[in-house]
């Protein structure tokens, strides 16, 4: 672990009242959302909770978990709130969380957010034998995602639509292709610990690879579920001011003075959740579209817009790939045709 004396630049909103301001209410919406003990999640499930939805917030147990929980309800006391323990580094945690979700919310579910994240950690795997951060960022949210659909789709038939929303990052393009090795049973060995961001840093490669995976599972979910009302849908927060960061650099995997520089030029953790909260929230959204402040490697902040799948992975080879390899993974096979 390394010694801290790292502060978060002061960094205000730009957009976010405005865009808070225009966002329908959300009364009749059932919304799980993983990863709000801070940053874009937090932003998300506080804004969702307001605007009148049931939140379900997925954290593994924490005190920030606890925390988060009794500030929400403290500041919207009327909120429908809803914590359900679940660590994503597990998949016997991720199927706890999916059976308590089904025995509790039955009657049907309208979004599922697949937010958490980590960055460019060291190469260890899970207990399950995967990369931690391929196993946080995707594996576990595959897992989550395919065990709920048949509650996305009673909400999809009873009223018309329901969604899934994936987080991304221009990370996407940082690597060249989604390869295999990183959503097999490699953790631990995949390729060390470099934390060179713009020389092939191994840490920083693994990132990419799960960033790239969350834009393919978003969509190989489009295709697939072309037949049904559930759309699919990703978000990318641009370089947004949040924990993410910080907890990279805990772990050695960005130099203070490099953090400090970068992070003078993001954007808050408001403005960076306004992608994933177009996703939840706005009407009329199309089925694979990703939503954030640009395309390229270089759109780091501004408004949220939308932008249709890039062929990157949104191409059969990948869209197979990434199938493939993650119901594998969770030992499971899913057809939604
Ligand atoms: N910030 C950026 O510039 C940026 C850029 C591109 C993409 N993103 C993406 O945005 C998403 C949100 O990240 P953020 O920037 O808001 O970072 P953040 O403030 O660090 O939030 C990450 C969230 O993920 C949760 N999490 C991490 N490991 C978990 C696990 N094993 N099980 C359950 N929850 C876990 C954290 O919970 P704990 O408190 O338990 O750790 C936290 O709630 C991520 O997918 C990230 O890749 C962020």
């Amino acid at each position: 672990m390394v010694k801290m004396s790292y502060v978060k630049p002061s960094i205000k909103s730009k957009h976010f009242e405005d865009f808070k301001n225009k966002l329908p209410k959300m009364y009749d919406k059932t919304v799980i959302i993983t990863g709000t003990t801070s940053g874009t999640g937090y932003v998300a499930a506080k804004t969702l909770a307001e605007l009148g939805a049931r939140v379900i917030m997925l954290n593994r147990p924490s005190s920030r978990s606890l925390k988060v929980h009794e500030e929400i309800l403290k500041t919207h006391p009327n909120s429908d709130l809803t914590t359900i323990n679940c660590d994503l580094q597990s998949f016997k945690s991720v199927n706890n969380a999916i059976n308590e979700i089904k025995k509790r919310f039955s009657e049907g579910i309208d979004v599922i957010c697949n937010n958490a994240g980590v960055m460019a950690l060291k190469d260890i795997s899970t207990v399950d034998g995967y990369d931690i951060q391929m196993q946080t960022n995707h594996l576990s949210h595959f897992l989550l995602t395919c065990e709920l659909i048949p509650l996305l789709k009673k909400n999809s038939i009873l009223k018309g639509e329901s969604r899934i929303v994936n987080h991304s990052s221009i990370a996407r393009h940082s690597v060249r292709k989604l390869e295999k090795i990183y959503l097999e049973k490699n953790g631990g060995n995949l390729g060390g610990n470099g934390k060179s961001l713009f020389f092939g840093g191994a840490r920083w490669k693994r990132y990419g690879q799960t960033k790239l995976a969350n834009a393919a599972f978003s969509a190989a979910l489009h295709n697939k579920l072309k037949n049904h009302r559930i759309k699919s849908l990703f978000a990318h927060p641009g370089l947004s001011n949040t924990e993410l960061q910080i907890t990279t650099l805990k772990d050695g995997g960005m130099p203070k003075f490099f953090t400090r520089k970068m992070m003078k030029r993001s954007q808050s953790e408001e403005d960076g959740a306004m992608g994933i909260i177009s996703c939840i929230c706005l009407p009329n959204i199309k089925s694979g579209q990703f939503w954030g402040p640009g395309k390229g490697l270089l759109a780091i902040k501004g408004k949220a817009k939308p932008y249709d799948f890039e062929k990157k992975y949104n191409n059969d080879r990948t869209i197979d790939l990434i199938w493939e390899k993650s119901c594998n993974a969770v030992g499971r096979k899913y057809n939604f045709n």
